[in-house]
């Protein structure tokens, strides 16, 4: 964790540190995201929560149309669970969905719809840790409080040229010592967002543009020429592979099979084409679930969907049946999905991608 044979520089105080931040942030700051509009403690919430592992042009039309739909904290808690997956398709760790709607029932049952305005009362909520209830108390209640996200952690390790990887404790722990330190007890918002956007635009992984940055005359890791080893990189795991079929059933008039997963395990609460071993394992299911055999069989190239601890190979099995059956639906966890008038449902992104195949005209797939 200390590091080796460093120049030594002399460090300045936390007040000049946060000074040149600061000033860096009124000339260069973003300023005009949408969570950074009509700021409350709901779209600063949902926007932290979507931000988490997650980049801000990605984050931007997602938030948008979640706010939208879900103007406030009451509106997102009585809305169905498909209606909340199904505006985050596509954004990956649905776990942060189903947590947002958790959180939210909590805020509205247990707070009478007012967010607690602590770290502690945060943290409380399904899916908040330190570093986002930091962000909401500093962003949207203009209090102290300090962060440490991925962007946040890369800045400070460089600074102060902390090594280590930062899941482990204790250097996790020294990167948190550091941020409180330096964390101002006046325009705390601005800091805040301001060490976000020092490490998303300029304290880059891995193409540090530091003759820009307003630390760079006292940072360690530039000092010591050695800025790409910080943060250290997590022990490298080769990721187990595991393999599965999709049963992908549709009809000639455009209806898609999908079952709905339990609420726990991958893809917790999204829609998802049943799961089968083989092709003749496809054909039997055909046959439990509708008393019909299809018309066509037939298995598509495979493709890898990667996950943060295996590998998963799939192959699509496309089951051609001539209608749709008459089907007593094991309500509400089994649907025919139109392809022309797709209902609003969570998707497991795999699902989403080949259901939008699908759509699209037939040679597309092989047979
Ligand atoms: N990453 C996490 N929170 C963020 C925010 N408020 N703005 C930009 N990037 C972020």
């Amino acid at each position: 964790m200390t590091p080796t044979s460093a120049r030594p520089l002399c460090m300045p105080s936390p007040e000049l540190f946060s000074t040149r931040v600061l000033a860096w942030f009124d000339q260069c700051g973003r300023k005009d995201l949408p969570w950074q509009q009509d700021i409350s403690p709901y779209r600063v919430w949902v926007s932290e929560i979507m931000l988490q592992q997650t980049q801000v042009k990605t984050v931007i039309p997602y938030f948008e149309r979640f706010i939208a739909t879900f103007s406030d904290v009451q509106t997102l808690a009585y809305a169905p669970e498909d209606t909340v997956l199904h505006l985050w398709t596509g954004l990956g760790y649905y776990a942060r969905a189903r947590n947002l709607h958790k959180a939210a029932k909590q805020v509205v049952h247990e707070h009478a719809g007012r967010f607690p305005s602590t770290i502690e009362g945060l943290c409380d909520l399904p899916g908040v840790g330190r570093s986002t209830a930091g962000a909401i108390v500093s962003i949207a209640f203009r209090q102290r409080a300090s962060i440490l996200d991925g962007n946040v952690k890369r800045v400070l390790a460089r600074y102060r040229r902390v090594s280590g990887w930062p899941g482990q404790s204790a250097v996790h722990q020294r990167l948190w010592d550091i941020a409180e330190r330096y964390t101002p007890a006046e325009r705390c918002a601005d800091y805040t967002q301001a060490m976000m956007d020092l490490g998303a635009t300029l304290c880059t992984r891995s193409a540090p543009a530091c003759p820009l940055c307003p630390l760079a005359t006292d940072c360690q890791a530039l000092a010591n020429g050695d800025q790409r080893d910080y943060p250290g990189k997590k022990p490298r795991k080769i990721l187990p592979v595991k393999t599965t079929c999709f049963l992908i059933a549709r009809t000639t008039g455009g209806d898609v099979w999908l079952e709905k997963r339990p609420p726990s395990g991958i893809w917790g609460g999204l829609w998802c084409f049943p799961e089968v071993d083989d092709a003749q394992t496809s054909l039997e299911r055909c046959l439990d679930l509708w008393g019909i055999a299809p018309i066509k069989v037939a298995p598509q190239s495979g493709f890898r969907h990667t996950f943060s601890h295996y590998h998963l190979d799939i192959t699509p099995i496309i089951v051609e049946l001539h209608t749709t059956p008459d089907t007593v639906m094991e309500a509400p966890r089994q649907l025919w999905y139109n392809l022309d008038k797709p209902p609003q449902i969570g998707l497991a992104a795999p699902v989403a991608s080949l259901l939008e195949t699908l759509a699209g005209p037939h040679p597309q797939m092989e047979y």
